[in-house]
């Protein structure tokens, strides 16, 4: 059947036929919120960067926990700025590390709530890279031994998954093995599967305060051209134990969530990144595109491409905007 018989254009007469027929939804619970959390009593301090991100001490995390469960956002990933960093980032697994403290204030706020913490050393560490360094060289089975220890002191505080996010061989494995040991069986690990070494991290680098200060993270990082080899990283986090996986950035990157969701039956997540959000927050505050239609159609691609969940500093504003229908 082809014109005048087909005509597509039928089924967008109303909107309501438009609903009916729309293949994405979108929805709050789709979402996972990043939060930055910092040593100090009643910090909220906006992120030059990133406007409508904030650094948040742990007093100030109840009134936001409260506020992102009031959204429908069943979940946030914890980011912590240290009050020191060492060779191994130390804070890093202390029992009153700054993120051992928001896993705990925010489950006492918001039980319910799924906290996620980022698994890495590069805000911890005064070299700023995701491993332990030696000659110059990032090393990987020694930062498995410390990451074993971060993942361990979270579960501790009351995390229910761990992210690790160092993109060291064998990160799974050796964390997996750890919260078994430590009988945690029952936490999740959602792995930075495939991240890829890109400059759309430069705003978080600011709020996290972790830029590496020598080199770069192309030693671990994956090349920004490979997309069979994606496939390898999954497939190899799959087999060591993920229980889900994560693409990150996701706007250049959304044929390779596309790739993965076809390969692999786990819960896929992708990061909507700091520079992604950066770049629609400075377009939008010089009134050259219409924010709101261009978070949640972004938002749509991402989840059309394939992804479940979506790590993005826009949930808030797009839970909302999704509530207003
Ligand atoms: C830590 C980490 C980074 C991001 C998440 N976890 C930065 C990096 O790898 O340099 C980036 C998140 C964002 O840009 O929003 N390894």
């Amino acid at each position: 059947m082809t014109f005048p018989a087909t005509r597509l254009r039928r089924l967008r007469t109303t909107s309501t036929l438009r609903r009916m027929v729309r293949e994405t939804q979108l929805s709050p619970t789709d979402f996972i919120y990043p939060l930055f959390v910092v040593h100090g009593r009643d910090v909220r301090e906006e992120i030059p960067s990133m406007p409508g991100v904030f650094h948040l001490s742990i007093d100030s995390l109840k009134q936001e926990a409260d506020s992102i469960a009031k959204l429908g956002i069943p979940a946030v990933i914890l980011f912590g700025l240290p009050a020191h960093k060492d060779p191994v980032g130390s804070e890093n697994f202390a029992g009153d590390g700054i993120v051992q403290q928001a896993i705990k204030a925010i489950k006492d706020a918001q039980p319910e709530m799924v906290v996620m913490t980022d698994v890495c050393m590069c805000e911890y560490t005064d070299h700023g890279h995701c491993g332990i360094v030696r000659d110059g060289q990032i090393v990987n089975d020694e930062t498995l031994d410390i990451l074993q220890q971060v993942v361990t002191s979270h579960a501790e505080a009351g995390a229910d998954v761990v992210g690790p996010s160092g993109m060291m061989d064998g990160m799974v494995k050796a964390i997996r093995t750890a919260l078994d040991e430590s009988n945690f069986e029952n936490i999740s690990i959602l792995s930075y599967a495939v991240k890829y070494a890109s400059s759309f991290y430069g705003p978080f680098r600011d709020a996290a305060q972790s830029p590496p200060q020598f080199g770069d993270r192309h030693s671990y990082q994956m090349d920004p051209a490979n997309a069979r080899e994606a496939l390898r990283e999954a497939r190899l986090d799959v087999d060591e134990g993920a229980d889900m996986l994560m693409v990150k950035p996701a706007l250049a990157y959304l044929d390779i969530v596309r790739r993965v969701r076809d390969t692999f039956e786990l819960p896929l997540a992708a990061y909507n990144v700091s520079g992604e959000y950066s770049m629609v927050k400075a377009a939008a505050a010089k009134g050259w595109i219409d924010e709101r239609k261009i978070v949640l159609e972004t938002l749509t691609g991402i989840k059309r491409a394939g992804a479940d969940l979506i790590l993005t500093y826009h949930a808030k504003d797009a839970a909302q905007w999704l509530m207003e229908g």
